[in-house]
């Protein structure tokens, strides 16, 4: 790579950010199009996203910006507008430069259907999903599954009233989906839920081996596709104990590739060059 007078930037915001794999897939995708622009990773403590905010916006090279945990939700303030998926989950994960002004988007939802598509081919439209967790990626999963047509979603959670919070949210804005609440604990089997189709882990749990299991994980069988948003490690305990049942699983990487190669396509007006992309992170 050539860096001359003519390179634009892009950064991911985040706090941690070292353990980002954005700097990679996104650096591998600007090379395969061409496109003569850096992608580095900016630590941002909190205190400091305002300032960062500001650096932005000094910057008239700038190409874009992903934005990460935990500045996804504090930055919508900061910004001169937003895109309407990033307004329907009030949390930004893309920051594009437009005649001067900072546009929130958020790609989460989007990438994450196109990863169910792809990996498990799965349709939405008419699907009874379970969703565990309903913290920030449960808020963008089960936004964009009622957007895409999904009947039913149930959102379970160890913390009930924050389900609630979050199944309220999501019934005011998509009536034709029904979505209720239950409890998420160990004894929980998924056939005491009715007609599930799909399952999707948001929560943190399978990050490490140690994790005890979220539910019966005894009761799952073939016909439920089972997501996990996890990507570190590729097969968490849930994925693992799906498989061994049969059912068709997948991680999380198809989803991080997919949100990136949208971001990509919204800074750059050009395809995303997405083998290149996932290959950058396989290796
Ligand atoms: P994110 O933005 O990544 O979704 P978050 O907003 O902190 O992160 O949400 C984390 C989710 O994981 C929550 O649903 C949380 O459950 P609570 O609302 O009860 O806190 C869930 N979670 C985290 N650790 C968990 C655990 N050990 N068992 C069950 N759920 C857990």
């Amino acid at each position: 790579m050539r860096i001359d007078g003519h390179c634009k930037l892009a950064f991911v915001l985040g706090y941690p950010v070292a353990h980002s794999a954005s700097p990679v897939m996104q650096q591998a995708a600007l090379a395969v199009a061409g496109i003569n622009a850096v992608y580095l990773p900016w630590a941002v403590p909190p205190d400091r996203l305002a300032g960062a905010v500001q650096g932005l916006r000094a910057m008239e090279n700038l190409l874009g910006a992903n934005v990460t945990v935990p500045h996804k939700e504090a930055i919508v303030p900061l910004l001169d507008s937003l895109m309407p998926e990033a307004e329907a989950v009030g949390a930004v994960n893309t920051v594009i430069p437009r005649e001067g002004r900072l546009l929130g988007d958020n790609t989460d939802g989007a990438g994450f259907l196109a990863a169910l598509r792809q990996e498990l081919e799965c349709e939405v439209r008419g699907l009874t999903v379970a969703i565990l967790g309903a913290g920030g990626a449960a808020r963008a999963v089960a936004t964009a599954l009622a957007q895409a047509g999904a009947s039913t979603l149930i959102l379970l959670n160890r913390t009930v009233d924050r389900a609630t919070r979050l199944a309220e949210l999501v019934a005011s804005r998509h009536p034709a989906c029904r979505v209720t609440v239950q409890l998420l604990r160990q004894e929980r089997k998924i056939t005491d839920i009715a007609d599930v189709r799909l399952l999707v882990n948001t929560t943190s749990v399978g990050l490490y081996a140690s994790d005890p299991p979220l539910f019966d994980y005894a009761s799952l069988s073939a016909p439920i596709l089972v997501c996990d948003l996890i990507y570190n490690p590729p097969e968490t305990p849930l994925l693992q104990a799906a498989r061994s049942r049969g059912c068709r699983a997948s991680n999380g990487f198809a989803m991080l590739v997919h949100q990136g190669a949208l971001a990509f396509e919204r800074w750059t007006g050009t395809p995303a060059p997405i083998q290149a992309m996932r290959e950058a992170l396989r290796m």
